[in-house]
């Protein structure tokens, strides 16, 4: 059996099954054994110093994969200045041909991948900014609750509602994210209006993700009561592991009166959480990020393991235990 939605007839690709972009974790490796499991791999351009390396990097995703893949776009404010335009450009020259985007609004670059033939899905945490990205010519949108890693907005709607919400006013396909690591929260997502599933907790715990092992196995052993909301007094809230300097970064945001981010800068630098964590191994050492999805994770399977798992559960959910629930009526 197969599961055919609007999503795996738009991006071409075998299953429902997306992989957001991931700071540092969106390599090609994860991103083309992502896509060569059936689902759609993402490449991160921001974890690339240059567009030049960007450019590299794409290229070696297309020699591990011939299925598409395709390439995140964070559009958040940065301390050094992010030349967009030129990653933009690399994405456009390059060929590829699904672009997801995130952060802020992708308005300023839509002209230019719509003339290149690039499907935009949006990453939003609202069901109003999932209408104006409709509204801009996004062909997709992956709407984040409240459970996910990273950033969730501030508005706090879990999936639950947020998603039937959106699906109810949107008429792109959605795909469902945050909180989603197996079979039946892709089957739930179904139900609930969406099209398919973005992930990216799960997809750390790969074996392809390219994190230290401890990374990977302190996801195991973790439960969903193991993340924190960080930078919530600087209304960009941030959803991290709940390790010590998460504790600490709490613990200044909760003092009397405005938080001064240079109080919290040495504590969340985003280079301090790759090199000490992601690279290193020290989960305590740094900031990484992480999602509420956690309960959920048992194991370090590969992608593909992963997926073809995830599927048939979904399938085995919707053919038998919900259809083994409906009776003809007296
Ligand atoms: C380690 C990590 C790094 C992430 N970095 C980014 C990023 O750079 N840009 C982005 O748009 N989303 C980023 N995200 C968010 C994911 O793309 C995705 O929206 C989110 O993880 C979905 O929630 P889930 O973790 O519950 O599946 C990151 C997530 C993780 C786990």
């Amino acid at each position: 059996m197969m599961i055919k939605t609007r999503i795996t007839e738009l991006l071409g690709i075998e299953h429902p099954i997306v992989q957001g972009g991931m700071m540092a974790v969106g390599t090609a490796d994860l991103a083309a054994a992502v896509s060569n499991a059936g689902g759609l791999g993402i490449i991160t351009a921001l974890t690339q110093v240059t567009p030049a390396d960007l450019a590299k990097e794409i290229r070696r995703c297309r020699s591990m994969t011939n299925k598409p893949f395709g390439v995140n776009l964070t559009l958040l404010p940065t301390i050094n200045p992010v030349p967009y335009d030129e990653y933009v450009q690399v994405i456009i020259d390059e060929g590829v041909k699904v672009v997801e985007t995130a952060g802020r609004s992708p308005e300023q670059y839509m002209a230019a991948f719509n003339e290149a033939g690039i499907k935009v899905i949006h990453k939003c945490t609202s069901v109003r900014h999932a209408l104006k990205a409709e509204s801009i010519g996004c062909a997709a949108v992956s709407v984040d609750g409240f459970e996910c890693a990273g950033h969730p907005g501030e508005d706090d709607v879990p999936n639950m509602v947020l998603l039937p919400c959106a699906a109810s006013k949107l008429n792109i396909p959605m795909l469902a994210s945050g909180g989603i690591g197996d079979g039946r929260g892709l089957a739930a997502a179904l139900a609930l209006g969406a099209d398919g599933v973005n992930m990216g907790t799960r997809f750390v715990a790969t074996v392809e993700a390219p994190v230290h092992d401890n990374v990977k196995q302190k996801m195991v052993d973790s439960t969903e009561l193991d993340t924190a909301l960080i930078f919530r007094s600087l209304k960009n809230t941030a959803r991290i592991f709940r390790n010590q300097v998460a504790k600490e970064v709490l613990e200044i945001e909760g003092r009397d009166g405005q938080t001064d981010f240079a109080d919290l800068q040495p504590l969340v630098s985003g280079v301090r959480g790759r090199e000490r964590v992601l690279q290193e191994g020290d989960t305590d050492d740094g900031v990484w990020t992480a999602g509420l999805v956690m309960g959920l994770i048992y194991d370090i399977p590969s992608c593909e393991v992963l997926i073809s798992r995830m599927m048939s559960e979904a399938e085995s959910i919707i053919a038998q235990r919900l259809s083994g629930m409906l009776l003809e009526s007296a």
